[in-house]
């Protein structure tokens, strides 16, 4: 693998400034954020009304945490554009998440929070290796999914030609890898595995393509996949982090010269990990919920967003901000089993620890004599086509699983393709419990 690392002098300087430097932007840019969120949303300042807070209470960087949270339900009560802080007309864009239940999640965007984004996830695609004058081929979905269009302006602004090709259709996705010899490739890490299973189908070497950099996220993955991935492609894999609420992709990326968890653009992303039960603030380093302020956000400013997902803040390496560790799962998604919490990213680990496993799996939820068990659906690599090798793979992993994770679980392992494939986010839990 070549190595890519940006000079300092291709940086933002802000990326490389000083801890003292950042605070002094984010605290300016807070209280303006505050400001221009209860001047202009009422759901905004009729939350800070209740909660006894005003902007003009936010004199440091801590003074946060006296404000109240935003969740989800907050967007749902006031769809489709009750947060919206800007008069319609300067609306540029709008997005929507679509979520399991209910109505979906809509964002607004303004000219400039549209240059923003481009200017973080340019920053994002450079912090992953990327330069003027690559090709970037984008297979997140393009729609109000923000994955998609994100990439594609971010690429563009960095001076990247991008290839728009969206999800699906993994045939011609190989196709044009093959044919259009790309550097860059931003997909789902699940869908990048089908892609993989594609090019061997098609007996291309996947080694022998043209990437060198493929940027990952939308959905947990884990260190073990990032090592299966970097090999079959002789790639570097970074993870990309983002969520629609707060602008999408780029909230936080690795850097291609330590892949040591992704670095937050805190310039325009304040982030703070709380005990997700009592919503305390946790010193860094604790284990709790990522809780995002926008700083720069026009259209629809968004004050301690709650994201569910699950990790700690860490201290800067490759740039001065602060990095998060690599998303695990979010809360919503954590099977508790006879008292342990588990995710499906440390299924993912261990299955990626058995040589006759290949990590195409789901996990399905049952319930006997009122309690929950799981049973992990994994495929067999094609070379594990015998039904003792099969065995033993199962054996294997429930052995991994119980010993590392420390749960019991049932294994069945299926053909090699079995597995329903995603375009995009994968699925990993199937529940079959009786509804209540
Ligand atoms: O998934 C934005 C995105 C697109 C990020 C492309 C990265 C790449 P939403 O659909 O709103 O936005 O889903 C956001 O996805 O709260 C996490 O639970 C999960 N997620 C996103 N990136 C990662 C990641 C986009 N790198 C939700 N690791 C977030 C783990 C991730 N989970």
């Amino acid at each position: 693998m070549r190595d890519l690392a940006p000079r300092k002098s291709e940086l933002d300087s802000i990326e490389t400034a000083s801890r003292d430097e950042i605070a002094a932007l984010q605290l300016s840019r807070l209280k303006q954020t505050l400001r221009r969120a209860y001047d202009n949303v009422p759901h905004y300042r009729a939350k800070f009304d209740a909660a006894g807070v005003h902007p003009g209470d936010c004199r440091t960087l801590e003074d946060l945490a006296k404000f109240p949270f935003t969740t989800k339900t907050d967007l749902r009560d006031t769809y489709p554009f009750g947060l919206v802080a800007v008069p319609h007309d300067r609306i540029a864009r709008l997005h929507a998440s679509s979520g399991t239940t209910g109505k979906p999640t809509v964002v607004a965007y303004t000219q400039g929070d549209v240059d923003v984004w481009s200017d973080v996830m340019a920053r994002s695609i450079r912090a992953a290796g990327g330069r003027r004058g690559m090709k970037v081929h984008v297979a997140f979905g393009y729609g109000l999914f923000t994955g998609g269009l994100g990439a594609h302006y971010g690429a563009e602004r960095l001076g990247c030609a991008v290839i728009p090709v969206s999800g699906g259709m993994t045939e011609r996705q190989v196709q044009l890898i093959h044919d259009f010899k790309p550097e860059i490739v931003m997909v789902t890490p699940s869908y990048m595995l089908a892609i993989l299973d594609e090019f061997r189908r098609a007996k291309i070497d996947p080694r022998e393509c043209s990437l060198q950099i493929g940027l990952f996220g939308a959905e947990p993955w884990t260190n073990a996949m990032r090592a299966e991935i970097e090999q079959s492609f002789d790639m570097h894999a970074l993870d990309l982090y983002g969520l629609s609420e707060v602008v999408g992709p780029g909230v936080s990326c690795e850097c291609v010269e330590t892949k040591d968890g992704p670095h937050v653009w805190e310039d325009h992303f304040y982030p703070e990990v709380i005990d997700p039960a009592t919503g305390a603030v946790l010193p860094d380093g604790a284990a709790g919920e990522i809780v995002f302020t926008s700083l720069t956000k026009e259209a629809m400013p968004i004050i301690r967003y709650r994201t569910r997902d699950l990790t700690r803040l860490l201290p800067g390496t490759a740039r001065s901000m602060r990095r998060m560790e690599r998303v695990g799962g979010r809360s919503d998604d954590m099977i508790i089993l006879r008292g342990v919490n588990v995710f499906p990213s440390q299924i993912e680990e261990q299955i990626l620890k058995c040589d006759t496993l290949s990590p195409h799996f789901l996990l399905e939820l049952h319930r006997h004599d009122r309690m929950d068990a799981v049973t992990v659906v994994v495929e067999a690599r094609p070379h594990a086509a015998e039904e003792a090798e099969r065995e033993l793979g199962a054996h294997e992993l429930a052995h991994h699983v119980k010993s590392v994770v420390g749960v019991t679980v049932a294994v069945r392992v299926v053909d090699p393709g079995a597995v329903a494939r995603s375009q995009g986010k994968a699925k990993r839990i199937v529940d079959l419990r009786p509804k209540p």
